[in-house]
């Protein structure tokens, strides 16, 4: 009797001891996970000030927009045809690449290459906007816009390619497409909704600096992109699994990405691919100077000559002058900006 009751004990006692040791072992796993979560996420170090009023953080997390579902489109006439326009997004070069189905007029990327999955990532460059935008008037061109034109723009400078007929059946399909994304989406001024575009990163205090963005070049992004942003051809032959950043299949050098504010909010929100806004992996100083070292390399030219016919108009990074201001092309191309937007003010 009493060695069974001392026995039940000692089952009792083991029995504790093994739940106190998981829940030890199991706390001590959390908190490695945690400590290299922290690691993971915390941003590096923020090099500079905020010159402009551009946000850095987004003012609340529970309001980002959020893209309407494929799958809720209906099966008719109007679904198929936003549905054709998420297609040639997502695989723009099968249709209308060097060896497109439909005709041959881009340079083999995907719009979805920048517009990360098909233009519904937030800050992914997406196209949340895009339908309460347009038309609209532009500095660049200096006339009023309609999607046509935009589009256009994106295959001209950006997939450093031919027009678009506005008419043709890809126009309408992308069109359509943009503007289902951006449905739900009200005027700019009325809008309460965070993440369209992309994020703005404060203006640094020195130049961006090609030289130590190629230390981050060669660090973080050859493994994909290639040693000399070539990026790799997908199995089809036909787009890429990992776009070009420079040389001769790149964007040319009228597209948004040439300017070095756009490509470093890219990049530091969505690259190397997979991180996000709220987890990314590159300092604000690190994106910058990737950003002057992948705009230092040779890509295709473009003739810009009837561009910004009001040059005061002109961004403060815009990499080629004639400007109204004295800076040198240089510092508009890499900086310091902090002199350039005071005396623009
Ligand atoms: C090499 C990268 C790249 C590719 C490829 C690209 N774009 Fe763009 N696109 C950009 C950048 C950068 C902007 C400007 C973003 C900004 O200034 O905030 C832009 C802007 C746009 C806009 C205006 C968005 C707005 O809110 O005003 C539209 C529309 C657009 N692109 C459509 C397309 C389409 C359609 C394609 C494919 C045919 C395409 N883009 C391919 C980089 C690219
Ligand atoms: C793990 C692979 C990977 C790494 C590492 C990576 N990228 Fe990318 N990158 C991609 C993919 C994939 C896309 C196209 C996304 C799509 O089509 O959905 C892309 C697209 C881009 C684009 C827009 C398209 C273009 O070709 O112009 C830029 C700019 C870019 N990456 C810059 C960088 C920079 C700078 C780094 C290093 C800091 C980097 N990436 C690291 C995979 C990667």
């Amino acid at each position: 009797m009493e060695e069974k009751k001392l026995y039940q004990l000692l089952l009792r006692l083991t029995v504790w001891i093994k739940v106190l040791a998981l829940g030890i072992i199991g706390s001590g796993l959390l908190l490695l996970a945690y400590s290299l979560g922290i690691y993971r996420i915390e941003p590096q170090q923020v090099s500079g000030t905020a010159l402009s009023t551009a946000r850095t953080v987004p003012v609340s997390t529970g309001s980002v927009w959020q893209p309407p579902l494929l799958a809720s489109l209906p099966s008719n006439r109007d679904g198929d045809l936003i549905r054709y326009g998420h297609e040639l997004i997502a695989h723009t070069a099968v249709y209308l690449g060097p060896k497109g189905k439909v005709m041959q007029i881009s340079n083999g990327m995907n719009c979805q290459n920048c517009h990360l999955k098909a233009g519904t990532v937030p800050y992914g460059n997406n196209y949340g906007l895009v339908a309460s935008k347009y038309p609209a008037f532009r500095n660049r061109s200096g006339t009023v816009e309609g999607f046509e034109k935009r589009v256009n723009d994106c295959i001209e400078r950006s997939l450093n390619g031919q027009p678009l007929n506005p008419e043709s059946k890809e126009m309408k399909a992308m069109v359509a497409y943009m503007k289902w994304v951006g449905k739900d989406v009200k005027k700019e001024k009325e809008n309460q909704n965070e993440g369209f575009g992309l994020l703005e990163l404060p203006l640094p205090e020195q130049a961006a600096d090609p030289v130590k963005g190629k230390t981050v070049y060669d660090a973080y992004c050859t493994r994909c992109h290639g040693e000399n942003g070539e990026g790799v051809l997908a199995e089809n032959g036909m787009e890429y699994t990992y776009p070009p950043l420079f040389g001769s299949k790149s964007y040319n050098k009228g597209a948004g990405l040439y300017r070095i504010s756009r490509f470093a909010a890219f990049v530091k929100a969505n690259m190397p691919y997979g991180v996000s806004y709220d987890t990314p992996f590159l300092s604000d100083e690190e994106a910058w100077n990737v950003a002057a070292y992948v705009n230092s390399m040779p890509r295709p030219e473009i003739d810009l000559s009837e561009d910004w016919p009001e040059l005061s108009k002109k961004p403060f990074d815009h990499p080629f002058g004639p400007y109204t201001d004295s800076f040198p092309e240089n510092q508009h191309k890499f900086g310091p900006f902090g002199p350039i937007v005071l005396a623009n003010q």
